[in-house]
């Protein structure tokens, strides 16, 4: 074997290799423990805001009441898109999928800001506050013009996840609903190395542009088995349609030997801690709208899942009624996690740039050798 492969152990799916060291953020799997810098995410959700984990994320320590105050207004001033993304966002067509339309947008963002080549630490901040800050008025923008709406103005003092919502709506959301997508958005920031901040990473690793590393992100993030599950999660749920029909929809499914998106993960044996609070969210909005249906429908999905294949609910699983609730438009679900998740890739990109080498590991060969090659007319 070829000396540089010797340590080469071939692990499908790359599961439990450590690919990268970062203090960002750590799973524990088998106790269904999720920590940012340290800090464990029950405690971020009960207490935090998401723009004081997005510093966290950023500088490896919880912000002053000032430094905070500071990212707020740094942000607040990127809130708006320029007139020449809004016309590029005109030109998409009205099908394309959300997640998609952002991935496009946020590559084009790169050609207006004269610094994307500028990787030291500090014009690499101010890109990851520029890119944050876009993200909820892109994806609301683009939903606002597919539906024949001018999009609209930030509101300035508000925070993103209160301003996401008044960009979709036009109005602003009640304080305990924006409390409510301001924790899914801290649940949603950071996960380790999941398949679209591994993608940011190896991107960063060329040493290309944060834009470079944040577009690829976008698209590993879309695909079904990761961001795209929510989406999905709701369409199945739409589908079953009934509490009374999710025992034989779930039995007959997985007798077909098919995928409930929202079950299982890469790296939790056991109950992902995001999605007991996405759970109570989920029932706390049934209860005030006077319909849990749709929580009781989860819930039940939840049982049959753990009966039949011992599975759990992932974050993606309870975000999906959680999101469906407050009105939001199911393709718009992925891009909403990428609304949230910017914060942990551009942490992510900045702790690579810090200490870069690239990422090239090998492959396991596993074809022929040896073979004498034929000129074309002699094939057979
Ligand atoms: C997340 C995921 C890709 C992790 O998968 P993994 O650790 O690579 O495990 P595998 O896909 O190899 O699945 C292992 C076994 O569990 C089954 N399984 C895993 N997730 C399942 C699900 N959601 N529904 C039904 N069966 C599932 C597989 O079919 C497989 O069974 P088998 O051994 O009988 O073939 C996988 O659980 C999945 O596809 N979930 C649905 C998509 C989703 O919710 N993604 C968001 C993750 S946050």
């Amino acid at each position: 074997m070829d000396k540089a492969k010797e340590a080469v152990a071939t692990t499908a799916g790359l599961r439990g290799v450590a690919a990268a060291s970062s203090s960002i953020s750590d799973v524990n799997g088998d106790k269904g423990e999720l920590i940012y810098q340290g800090y464990d995410i029950h405690d971020l959700a009960q207490q935090s805001t998401f723009e004081e984990v997005v510093f966290l994320l950023w500088h490896k320590r919880l912000p002053t009441r000032a430094e905070l105050e500071e990212l707020k207004s740094s942000l607040a001033e990127h809130y708006d898109l320029s007139v020449e993304i809004v016309a590029l966002l005109r030109t998409f067509p009205r099908e394309a999928d959300p997640i998609d339309v952002l991935r496009t947008a946020v590559s084009a963002l790169e050609f207006h800001d004269s610094t994307a080549r500028d990787l030291s630490r500090a014009a690499s901040l101010k890109t990851a506050i520029k890119l944050t800050a876009q993200f909820p008025a892109l994806v609301a923008a683009s939903d606002r013009l597919r539906r024949g709406l001018e999009p609209i103005k930030a509101n300035k003092g508000q925070n993103i996840a209160t301003n996401f919502l008044y960009l979709l709506r036009g109005e602003l959301p009640s304080a305990e609903e924006a409390h409510i997508f301001d924790v899914c958005l801290i649940l949603h920031a950071d996960h380790e190395l999941n398949a679209s901040t591994f993608a940011a990473r190896v991107i960063a690793g060329t040493l290309a542009t944060m834009y470079a590393a944040v577009t690829g992100a976008i698209a590993a993030l879309s695909g079904p088995l990761h961001g795209g599950a929510n989406t999905q999660v709701m369409k199945t749920l739409l589908e079953i349609g009934e509490v009374d029909n999710v025992e034989s929809y779930i039995k007959k499914a997985l007798a077909e030997k098919r995928k409930i998106m929202g079950f299982g993960h890469a790296v939790y044996r056991t109950e992902d801690p995001r999605a007991t609070h996405l759970r109570q969210f989920s029932k706390e909005l049934g209860e005030q709208a006077g319909d849990t249906k749709w929580y009781e429908m989860s819930r039940k999905v939840e049982e049959v899942m753990k009966r039949e294949k011992g599975l759990n609910a992932n974050v993606d699983f309870f975000s999906a009624s959680v999101y469906y609730m407050m009105g939001i438009p199911l393709d718009l679900y992925t891009p909403i996690f990428a609304v949230s998740r910017i914060s942990g890739w551009t942490g992510h990109i900045l702790e690579q740039y810090a200490d870069n080498k690239l990422i090239r590991p090998r492959a396991e060969y596993i074809g022929a050798r040896d073979l004498t090659y034929v000129p074309i007319d002699e094939r057979a």
